[in-house]
């Protein structure tokens, strides 16, 4: 069995010309390999491939029987669909979900268009070019500002949040010019965040564990996990395994993840990000199809490492999506 891993490396150089958080989604070779370790350890051949424009004649040339996707891909909203569109185009197997999925949840505002009324969302609004005062001012404050394509929390940089249509029609102009995207502006959520781990398919899709994400400080007022704070948190973070919430609240965000899985499509593995409101209901975020699988800050390798090695966690995304697909990895 050949294995290809598709991925997209992060530049280990800074850029010129670009914000500093351009490449935050794409992955370190570190992760590449602890994800190949992991595979290899099943008895597979692995080779990492990188998913840029030579994707096509790397996989029709490779002779791979499955492709493992960590891939991001290129260009703005469809592109983590693109690696998986070339491998279902060449009869290629691979896990995690299909590019319809993945191109639905890396448009947030199309996401939560399709996960509500039945999994809440926040009240939002999506400015394509000039925020519209009157419109914002239907919104209650303070929102937060973010780019609607984007991911890894990419231009959620400090002082996200905006208490006046003033403040947020700056904002959206400030992640324009510097993102080209649309702007997804929502009302701020002030509770707890919690992301959820999903795994498995349809009719076995299951909850793997989900964890509270809170400031090391707590007295942080509007805490957001923002780029700057993603990339301290060992320092700012504190990851609470299972959420600091009763088991009623734990069984409905269970019962919400699943519902937004099935909903947005999800196969073999996903991350749903929820946040409480002021009354403490849970409200979607967003649902990340390719969630990060770093050994050590991967969100997902964080909620569920009590219950389950890493090698464990990777190897049953292979396993799931061969199930799935029907084709025997030994
Ligand atoms: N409506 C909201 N209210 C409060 N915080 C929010 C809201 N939307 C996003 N955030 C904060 O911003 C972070 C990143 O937003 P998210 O929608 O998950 O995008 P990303 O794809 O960049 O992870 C979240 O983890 C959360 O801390
Ligand atoms: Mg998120």
């Amino acid at each position: 069995m050949r294995v290809a891993l598709l991925y997209n490396a992060r530049p280990v150089e800074a850029i010129s010309n670009v914000p500093d958080d351009a490449f935050e989604e794409y992955d370190s070779l570190e992760t590449v390999e602890s994800i190949a370790g992991a595979l290899r350890q099943l008895g597979v051949e692995v080779m990492a491939v990188e998913a840029d424009g030579e994707l096509p004649w790397r996989l029709r040339e490779g002779g791979f029987d499955f492709a493992f996707n960590i891939a991001e891909g290129v260009g703005r909203r469809c592109r983590e669909a693109i690696p998986v569109a070339v491998c279902e185009l060449l009869g290629i197997p691979f896990t995690g979900s299909d590019a319809l999925t993945l191109a639905i949840t890396l448009d947030k505002f199309v996401a939560r268009r399709v996960v509500s009324p039945d999994v809440p969302v926040a009240r939002g609004l999506l400015v394509e070019r000039e925020a519209d005062e009157s419109e914002l001012r239907s919104l209650a404050f303070p929102v937060i500002v973010k780019p609607n394509d984007e991911g890894s929390s990419k231009g959620i940089r400090q002082n996200p949040v905006a208490h006046s249509a003033a403040a947020a029609i700056e904002r959206c102009r400030w992640l324009r010019e510097r993102y080209s995207c649309p702007v997804l502006v929502e009302e701020f959520l002030s509770g707890m965040e919690i992301t959820v781990g999903v795994v498995g398919n349809y009719p076995n899709a299951r909850v793997l564990g989900m964890m509270e994400i809170a400031p090391a400080d707590s007295d942080e007022k509007e805490f957001v996990y923002s780029v700057e704070i993603k990339r301290d948190w060992q320092r700012r973070v504190r990851y609470h395994v299972p959420p600091r919430v009763e088991a009623k609240k734990i069984a409905e965000l269970e019962n919400l993840a699943l519902k937004a899985y099935s909903l947005l499509g999800c196969r073999d593995v996903a991350r749903i990000d929820f946040r409480l409101d002021s009354e403490g209901q849970p409200r979607f975020l967003e649902c990340n199809p390719l969630p990060g699988l770093n050994p050590l800050s991967g969100d997902i390798v964080i909620l569920s490492r009590e219950r389950l090695p890493y090698e464990k966690l990777v190897q049953g995304i292979l396993l799931d999506a061969a199930y799935r697909v029907g084709v025997s990895m030994i």
